[in-house]
């Protein structure tokens, strides 16, 4: 494909993608934060907080209608590497259809409707234990602490024990799981002021994995 008709498809989605999240946002706002998919400038930001090759085995949480996801893809992510999941099935149909057009028809994609707390249950059963990036949208702030607990540690639970991390994109320039503190690492690893709203990469480590690396 050339780099014109690819960046014509990009345009076509994204102008499609605004209307369907926003149609979405109007059904249920809590699940989805806000009433627009990320913009590009907060994604490519977070996409350049993770160390990429194409062995690199990424599971993003709250991919919606795949903004995200593109930007990973752009910094290198395999896509035989990559699951997305996300709770609602028709971002999960747009989701499809947009990479089908950007990727060989053939492609095989793991794109799977389901729950973030369930994330050992979904995800490829051989991914478990060996994921080096769990890459979350899911607007956390807007989930009781227990919920989003649950969220949090059905990620810890399938990321490689050694090398594996959490990153969080967020409105907010608070964590949103301050009170995990006692267990988890919490950096806030970029900002931007600027973005409408304000957006924040977050970068979750799990203190035990420290402990485990000094020991
Ligand atoms: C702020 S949107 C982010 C969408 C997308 N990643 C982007 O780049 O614009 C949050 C997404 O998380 C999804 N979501 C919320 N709770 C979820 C859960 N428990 N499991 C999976 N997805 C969830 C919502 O349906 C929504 O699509």
């Amino acid at each position: 494909m050339t780099t014109l008709a690819h960046s014509a498809i990009t345009k076509s989605i994204a102008t499609a993608e605004n209307k369907l999240f926003f149609k979405q946002w109007l059904k249920s706002p809590l699940q989805l934060g806000t009433f627009a998919p990320i913009s590009m400038k907060l994604a490519n930001l977070t996409a350049h907080q993770l160390i990429i090759n194409s062995d690199t085995t990424i599971v993003e949480i709250g991919a919606g209608t795949g903004r995200l996801t593109r930007a990973l893809l752009a910094k290198g992510a395999n896509i035989e590497k990559l699951a997305m999941v996300e709770l609602a099935p028709k971002m999960c149909l747009f989701l499809k259809d947009s990479l089908q057009q950007l990727y060989a028809p053939n492609t095989e994609l793991k794109i799977i409707t389901g729950d973030a707390c369930n994330l050992g249950k979904i995800i490829p059963h051989h991914w478990l234990g060996k994921v080096d990036y769990v890459v979350s949208a899911i607007p956390l702030l807007n989930l009781s602490e227990e919920i989003r607990k649950k969220i949090i540690q059905a990620a810890l639970d399938v990321l490689n024990p050694v090398t594996g991390s959490i990153v969080h994109v967020s409105y907010s320039p608070v964590s949103p799981i301050k009170f995990m503190e006692c267990e988890i690492l919490q950096k806030r690893a970029a900002s931007i002021w600027g973005n409408v709203p304000p957006g924040f990469v977050w970068r979750f480590i799990p203190k035990r994995y420290l402990h485990d690396l000094s020991a």
